[in-house]
């Protein structure tokens, strides 16, 4: 099977700084990934945090820019995900910008505790002004390939009984409002050859066993070599903080780095268990993983 050879991902927003330098964090989540197969560099921004501001903010300290991008991708519709994608299209500056998400990331999609309120992509941010800004939504269940050995995840098969989305939200399904149980939820995988595949979540709505799972489904018999990104642990209980931290040990990671909504409780038991393998996401931290 083949794989990339190159793999940096570089935190450009989440809930946490380093405590040093003058990046700035809040609350979401985006990840700036390049990626190499030897011949060609593609860089994929993986969610948009939720203030065009900030984010842009980061990425120039960083030495980045919207321009480098070649390819977005939303893990799912929550605006601290999704804020601003207009305006981020918008300063890549491309036409027919590729933006892959799920068919029903735009839904209507409300928290209703303690009161009604939109979480999902903020207004001004919908399919025609996000076309108008230059982007081109492929919205698909389906696994997106991007690249060969480079796949966004579509639709997750939620298997374990003791994953759910973690978030009390309604939307509007024939005329009727029903629980939102984030369909949308997906998550990027990168196979890099000789190395292992490699799983950047968002928020990790479908439950994160579930999407390491079915990455590893996707690229059959090839080993997890690190997973990142949020785990939305950030409310569970030490049960299913119990059962997620040693489902994903048998998965045999290299490293696990987790940050945003994984919250502190389940950040202790990954630190417990993967000792030095476990990091915690800031603004500003870069992996690498290439081929041997
Ligand atoms: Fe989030
Ligand atoms: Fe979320």
């Amino acid at each position: 099977m083949r794989g990339v050879k190159f793999l940096k991902i570089i935190v450009v927003m989440d809930d946490a700084t380093s405590g040093s330098g003058d990046l700035i964090a809040q609350h979401g989540a985006s990840f700036f990934l390049e990626i190499s197969n030897g011949e060609e560099i593609r860089n994929i921004l993986v969610d948009v945090g939720q203030s065009s501001g900030m984010l842009f903010h980061n990425m120039e300290r960083l030495c980045l820019s919207p321009e480098m991008v070649d390819i977005i991708v939303l893990t799912h519709c929550h605006y601290d995900h999704t804020g601003d994608l207009a305006e981020v299209v918008r300063a890549v500056g491309k036409r027919d910008l590729p933006v892959v998400a799920h068919p029903t990331l735009f839904r209507p999609h409300f928290a209703y505790r303690p009161c009604l309120r939109h979480i999902g992509v903020p207004y001004g941010n919908g399919p025609a002004e996000v076309e108008a800004a230059g982007g081109k939504l492929l919205l698909s269940t389906a696994p997106v390939p991007l690249l060969e050995g480079v796949t966004v995840l579509g639709e997750v098969p939620r298997i374990t009984d003791f994953e759910e989305p973690g978030v009390n939200a309604v939307t509007s399904l024939d005329d009727k409002l029903v629980e939102d149980p984030l369909e949308d939820d997906t998550a990027l995988a990168v196979y890099i050859e000789g190395q292992g595949v490699v799983v950047v979540t968002g928020c990790s709505h479908s439950g994160v066993i579930n999407i390491l799972r079915y990455s590893l489904e996707l690229f059959p018999g090839m080993p997890l070599d690190g997973v990142l990104g949020g785990f939305h642990l950030i409310k569970a209980d030490d049960r299913r903080i119990e059962k997620t931290v040693s489902a994903m040990a048998d998965l045999k990671p290299r490293w696990v780095a987790a940050g945003h909504c994984t919250g502190f409780n389940a950040q202790v038991a990954l630190r417990n268990r993967f000792k030095e393998a476990f990091e915690p996401l800031f603004v500003g931290k870069t992996m690498t993983v290439s081929t041997p």
